[in-house]
């Protein structure tokens, strides 16, 4: 008998990545980092031109104190012209292809140890990697399809990340149903109907069951950015005024500090030396020392991490402290109320798009039967509230949250290459 196919599915993600492999006839998520099926899409490049570390270790590295560049959110970067740019690390200065280039090798490395010879995969990709832009979409999409062929890969194929999450959501169903997937992931939101059904498992072609798709550029690491902007950046000067009073400090330090994959532009540029000329002249020079010293000592990611902890924590309880203490000596409140308030209108966003990916089906709201929601933003209270308002009285339901594209990945894979 001929020896089965290897195949398998790689879902980069903004935050989080995974590889998923068919074992057995099932779908499954291989350990790519001590006995963990996720790894932060996280790269710390050391200062002293060791090779770099993936992942927690990564953060881990970073948090230590460890002298170096931390980069996550790097997949946003594919959606703009960053990708064709390169940054400096240390001595070094590294094009983002060849970040990203490491961060895919090192998991197919792990693959190979798992599934060695692997030559298949089907990627996953948003809906629009830029919006309004369908060549933009597809240069990224062709950046990466490149990446995965220098990392070893020969069959590549792509798959939308909510047809993937789809699939796998089928393999639960025991009646022909529509599903309406909404992803709200790291940096992304993504919407598809399907048509799923036990016998749809075994077909190969679902072209005729995929009644529509629409994705926007919204996604967890924006809601870090909008509660970063309200309720931490004005410790560091943010509204404050400078030349003598006549304007405010200028937006582009904050939004850099408040934006995961912008936050070492602050260390590469001027940023050090600009603020210290300004800080002469600035009402409230305490809040720009501040700023210098979080650039000065590269707490950045700190200060991202410890908004993101604050925001994950708002999804549980109704207010929490943002740890910012070590960063930059205070502590700050944030309120599920003022976060709710920050991420206003990319939630509303959410809600057209939902309206618009029905309009696309040519289906009403009513119509569907099942809303599968997942990616780790579909956590937030503002946003099952949204669902339930689009759709009034649909069943809601959810499976693994960060790993439900990976495994509908491998579906896929099995399916297509077979
Ligand atoms: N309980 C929670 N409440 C709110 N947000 C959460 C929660 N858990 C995780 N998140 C957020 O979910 C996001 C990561 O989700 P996920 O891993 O699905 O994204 P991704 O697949 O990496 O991104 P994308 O698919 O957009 O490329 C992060 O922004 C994280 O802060
Ligand atoms: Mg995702």
């Amino acid at each position: 008998m001929a020896e089965a196919l290897q195949v398998c599915g790689v879902d980069f993600g903004t935050s989080n990545s995974t590889v998923s492999v068919m074992q057995n006839g099932r779908a499954q998520l291989i350990a790519l980092e001590s006995g963990s099926v996720t790894l932060p899409s996280a790269v710390f490049w050391d200062a002293d031109g060791l090779p770099p570390v993936f992942g927690r270790a990564a953060i881990a590295a970073y948090t230590s104190g460890e002298d170096g560049r931390l980069m996550r959110g790097l997949k946003s970067a594919l959606g703009s012209s960053l990708i064709h740019e390169k940054t400096r690390l240390g001595t070094r200065s590294v094009a983002f292809t060849d970040i990203l280039g490491r961060f895919i090798g090192h998991m197919r490395d792990r693959l190979e140890a798992v599934q060695p010879g692997t030559r298949h995969v089907v990627m996953g990709r948003p809906v629009h990697f830029v919006e309004n832009d369908a060549e933009g979409d597809r240069a990224a999409q062709n950046v990466l399809e490149q990446i995965a062929r220098d990392v070893g890969f020969e069959h590549i194929a792509f798959q939308f990340e909510p047809i993937a999450a789809a699939l796998h959501y089928e393999s639960s169903v025991d009646a022909e149903e529509l599903v309406l997937i909404v992803d709200i992931g790291g940096g992304t939101s993504d919407f598809s109907i399907l048509r799923v059904s036990p016998e749809g498992r075994s077909r190969a072609d679902r072209d005729a069951d995929i009644l529509g798709s629409h994705g926007i550029r919204v996604g967890g690491t924006d809601f870090d950015r909008l509660l970063s902007l309200t309720q931490v950046m004005p410790t560091l000067g943010l509204g404050s005024l400078i030349n003598k009073g006549k304007t405010p400090m200028p937006m582009h330090y904050y939004i850099d500090l408040a934006t995961w994959h912008r936050i070492n532009f602050l260390y590469a540029g001027r940023a050090l030396t600009d603020l210290g000329q300004i800080k002469y002249d600035a009402a409230e020079p305490v809040l720009i020392d501040r700023l210098i010293r979080v650039i000065e000592k590269r707490r950045g990611h700190s200060i991202a991490m410890a908004v993101e902890a604050a925001k994950i924590e708002l999804s549980e309880t109704l207010a929490t402290p943002i740890r910012l203490a070590d960063m930059i000596g205070v502590d700050t409140e944030a309120s599920r109320t003022t976060f709710e308030t920050a991420v206003a209108k990319p939630v509303n966003r959410i809600s057209d798009a939902i309206a618009e990916v029905l309009a696309r089906a040519g289906l009403r709201g009513d119509q569907i039967g099942t809303v599968f929601m997942t990616g780790g933003s579909s956590s937030l209270p503002t946003i099952q509230d949204t669902v339930r308002a689009a759709l009034p009285g649909v069943r809601l339901a959810t499976g693994d949250l960060l790993g439900s594209v990976g495994t509908g990945l491998a579906l896929d894979a099995a399916r297509r290459f077979a």
